[in-house]
Order: C-alpha cells, then structure tokens, then sequence
C-alpha cells in the first residue's frame, strides 16, 4: 500500500467495543451485564449475535445489535450437545464474522473508533478474526477462575492419567488440584468425547493470545484460583465481578420470568423457603425428578421450584408424581422459569438448591443463601467442590439422588447447627462481595483498569485505500497496544 495514498494517521482514545457472547443463557447474561457496565464508563456498545438465542434488543436501547449467520440447520440447533453446537459455532461464524467486523473497521466513525472485540472465553476463533484484522480482544469468562485453572491443568492431567475420565464416580484425590476428586474433573456429556479436550485446548491458547481476561469474580472466593491464573497467564487480568450487582439479567433472559413466584415468596415465613432451579441447560431423567418431589414434598419446608421446559429429558414438560401436588399444594410453588435474582434476595429463601452454574453460584453467595448443590456437567462439578469444601456455604448431594439422602441434606442446612454456620459464612461473603464493590475495593480497582486498558489500545482513523472485499484499516500493532496491565 502505497504511503502518499493514506490519510494521515490520527490517535484517538477508542470508545466503540464489539462484542460477542456465547449464546448459551448463562454466557449471554454476563456479556450483556458486562456490556452495561462499559456502557455507564463511556463507551459505546455494539453485540453481535447469533441467530440461535438471540438476545431481545428492544431491552437494550442504548447498544447497536448486529445478527450475523451460525450457519446452523434447525436440527443442529435442536440437538441437546452443547459441546457439538459450540464446535460448530467456532467454526460457521467465523467467516462471517470476520467480513462484518472488517467492513466496520473500515467504515468506522473517526470520533467512535472501535477499541476492541470482547468476546466469551468459548467463542475462541474471534482470537483469529482479531489477530487477522490487527485489532485487539479481551476475553469474558463466564465461568469461574477455579474451574479455568483446572481447565489449563487438562494437559497435566491427561498426562497423569486423570483424563479422560475412566470412572465418573471415582472418589480419588487429584493430588494436584485440591480439593478436587476425579469425579469433581469438569465432564460433559457429548458425541464425540474428543470435543471437550479439543474445545478446552483452542480456549486455553487463545487466552495466551488475547489481550486481556475478564473473570465475574472477586478476590475473596477464589482468592487461590485467582493468582494462580495471574500467576501463569502473562496477560492483563480483571476479576470484576460480581457483575450482576452493577446490572441485573433480567432484560437477557431467553425465557419470560413469572412474577407471580414473588406474591407467593412475601406470604411464607423467612428463611423458610427452598429455591430449587438447575439453571437453563440441565437435564435429568424421569426417575430423578420423581426422587427431587417426594424428597421437597417429605422435607416438611415450602419450596419455590423451577421446572423449566425440557429439564426432564425425552419431554417438553415434566409430569410430577401422582399425589404429589395434592401432598405439596399448600406449601409449594412450581414455575417455568423465576426472576432468580430478586427471588435470591427474598427474606423468605432460605437455601437453593442449585447445579452450581456460575452465576447462579455467584448470585446465592451475593444474597448470603446457603446452597444445597447438585452439580450435573462441566464446570459445575468443580464450582459445587468450592461451594461445599473450600468455602464451606453449601452441602453437595452425591452418588445418585434419593429421597431420603435429599431429606437429611435439607436438614443438615435448613435446621442443623451446621446449617446455622453455614448461613454465617456466606453473610460475611455476602459483605464482603459488596465491599469489593465499593470504591478502594478489588473489583473496583479492576474495573478502572480495565477501562483504562482499553482506553490505552492506540487505535487510528481509517486512512487506506480501499482494495476491495477484506481490505483492514491501518491500525498499530500488537506491540503498541500498550496495556495497563
Ligand atoms: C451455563 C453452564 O451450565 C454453567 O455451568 C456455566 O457456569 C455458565 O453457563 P446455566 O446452566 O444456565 O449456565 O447456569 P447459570 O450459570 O447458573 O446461569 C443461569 C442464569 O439464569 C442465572 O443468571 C440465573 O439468574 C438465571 N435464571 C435461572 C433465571 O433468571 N431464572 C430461573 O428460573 C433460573
């Protein structure tokens, strides 16, 4: 390219960020949250998005949503095997991710130049797409620091034989990554088992490669895991969560929240109710459903239940067992889907009973709710090991759910003394998640850097000729980002 023909080179602070979820609930819910908060410092939002759970942008006024193609067939789209679909997505949105993003580099407003792509830690070809069009990108994970650190160990463990799993149920330490058993290794059912380890592999490199992470956690629940990853990870880091305290997810939910769950919270006795919801992509079979009523109905507690469509696997919507609404009537309250937040920070809730999602997790610890766990795939496994032995706020049901078992684990939290301390750890949690929030706190601390982070990414006006489709914007090199670390 010929010099004579540019533009002179002007630097501007950037201020437009591009960003891309994983469109799985529980992905969408922190981006959009994210998305909000760099939004009240100043910079403009664009979400690029998949058609597959598209988020509803008329939630979401102030952000520009661009819908690029996933390529995915309805089928594909049907198909309960996340780790397949999220394969598939690296794969079919690449390309057209890279034309839109290319073309918006080169039409982009020299008062509104784009900073960075932000994208979820699972979407890692936008790590190709940005190194392609020189731009910088900062990674969102939405899953905990604890379950990252045991996803970086993958190529140790496969070494020492811990990978792939050969008992699911195997009780034996992982010496390497205490607490943590085999069983407690993150696992997830899917066609073809190679596709976890491959997934894991390309998000582990990619996040060498980026420019900076992102984590919806703070120093005081994973204080180890934390710097770990600062230790080993030579790239900017920014614990800021929890991010739901800055802005709720209800505009982000796929699913419309039934409100009615909250009349019925305000005539129960505090502390009483059990929140039961396993988030928006478990399953569970017929048998387990049945052991899940009759333990809630023999508990004696009112209880507030999600049982969302699809949660029993092979049917739209569940059938409870005969008598147990009868039984129950009085006491319990099943929805298809809850406002969980508000449903957390309710006087009346007592436990929740979770698969230890994330932001789930996260949410109970920031509302000071002990937690019943019952993790079932992925990260779940080792976010209910943190839970239940490093911060000792919930009790995990293992081995198979059976009624009496669900039973004694009620009391254990709803009535034991062990429950009582329990409830005393996570309150002082609960604090201190609000301290870290405040200013002078970590989270706090983190999220100004990252902003000036991003605002240090020396970017320049489009000053090219243009040579037709896939022509990029000059812009610096990777070298003269200059990260605030
Ligand atoms: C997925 C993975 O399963 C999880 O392991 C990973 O950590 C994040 O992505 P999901 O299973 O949906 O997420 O669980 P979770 O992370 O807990 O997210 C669920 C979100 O849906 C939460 O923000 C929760 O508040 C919301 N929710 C859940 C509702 O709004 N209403 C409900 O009834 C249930």
């Amino acid at each position: 390219m010929a010099r004579s023909k540019e533009r002179p080179r002007q630097h501007r602070k950037p201020t437009h960020l591009v960003l891309f979820p994983c469109p799985l609930q529980g992905h969408i819910t922190p981006m959009l949250q994210l998305a909000t908060i760099l939004h009240s410092k100043g910079f403009s939002i664009t979400i690029v998005h998949t058609q597959f759970n598209s988020p509803n942008p008329s939630n979401y006024p102030n952000f520009n949503f661009e819908h690029i193609s996933d390529g995915l067939s309805a089928d594909q789209a049907q198909k309960y095997d996340v780790m397949a679909l999220v394969a598939l997505l690296n794969i079919n949105c690449h390309d057209p991710f890279s034309d839109w993003m290319a073309r918006m580099l080169s039409e982009q407003d020299p008062r509104d130049m784009i900073a960075c792509i932000v994208s979820d830690a699972l979407m890692h070809f936008t790590q190709s797409v940005a190194d392609h069009l020189k731009i910088p990108r900062i990674i969102l994970r939405a899953s905990s620091a604890t379950s990252f650190v045991t996803c970086a160990a993958f190529p140790l463990l496969r070494e020492k034989g811990y990978l792939p799993i050969q008992d699911p149920e195997s009780e034996t330490p992982v010496s390497e990554l205490p607490p943590l058993r085999i069983k407690d290794l993150p696992n997830i059912s899917t066609d073809d088992s190679d596709t976890l380890y491959q997934l894991v592999a390309h998000m582990n490199n990619e996040t060498r490669n980026s420019s900076g992470l992102i984590y919806n956690s703070f120093d005081y629940i994973e204080e180890t895991a934390l710097a770990k990853i600062r230790q080993d990870f030579p790239i900017p880091f920014f614990p800021i969560g929890p991010l739901h305290k800055y802005s709720s997810g209800s505009s982000s939910s796929l699913l419309p929240h039934d409100q009615s769950c909250m009349v019925w919270l305000d005539k129960q006795v505090a502390g009483s109710v059990i929140y039961v919801s396993f988030g928006s992509l478990a399953s569970m079979e017929k048998e387990e459903l049945v052991e899940i009523a009759w333990g809630l109905a023999n508990s004696g507690q009112p209880f507030l239940w999600v049982v969302r469509p699809g949660l029993v696997r092979g049917s739209a919507m569940a059938e409870m067992p005969d008598g147990f609404e009868e039984q129950t009537r009085e006491r319990g309250l099943i929805v298809k889907w809850a406002p969980q937040q508000e449903v957390l920070a309710h006087p009346s809730v007592g436990c929740f009973w979770t698969h230890n999602g994330w932001n789930s997790t996260v949410e109970s610890i920031c509302e000071g709710v002990p937690m019943l766990c019952w993790p079932c795939f992925g990260d779940q496994k080792v976010n209910a090991r943190l839970v239940s032995h490093v911060l000792k706020v919930g009790v995990q049901l293992e081995n198979g759910l059976e009624r009496e078992k669900i039973g004694w684990a009620i009391r254990r939290l709803m009535v034991e003394k062990e429950g009582e301390e329990m409830k005393k750890r996570i309150r002082k949690l609960k604090e201190k998640a609000d301290r870290c929030l405040r200013k002078g706190g970590s989270s706090y601390e983190s999220l100004d850097r990252l902003v000036n982070c991003i605002l240090s990414f020396k970017r320049t006006t489009p000053g090219f000729s243009p040579t037709g489709s896939g022509s990029i914007p000059q812009t610096s090199s990777r070298g003269d980002w200059g990260e605030s670390g």
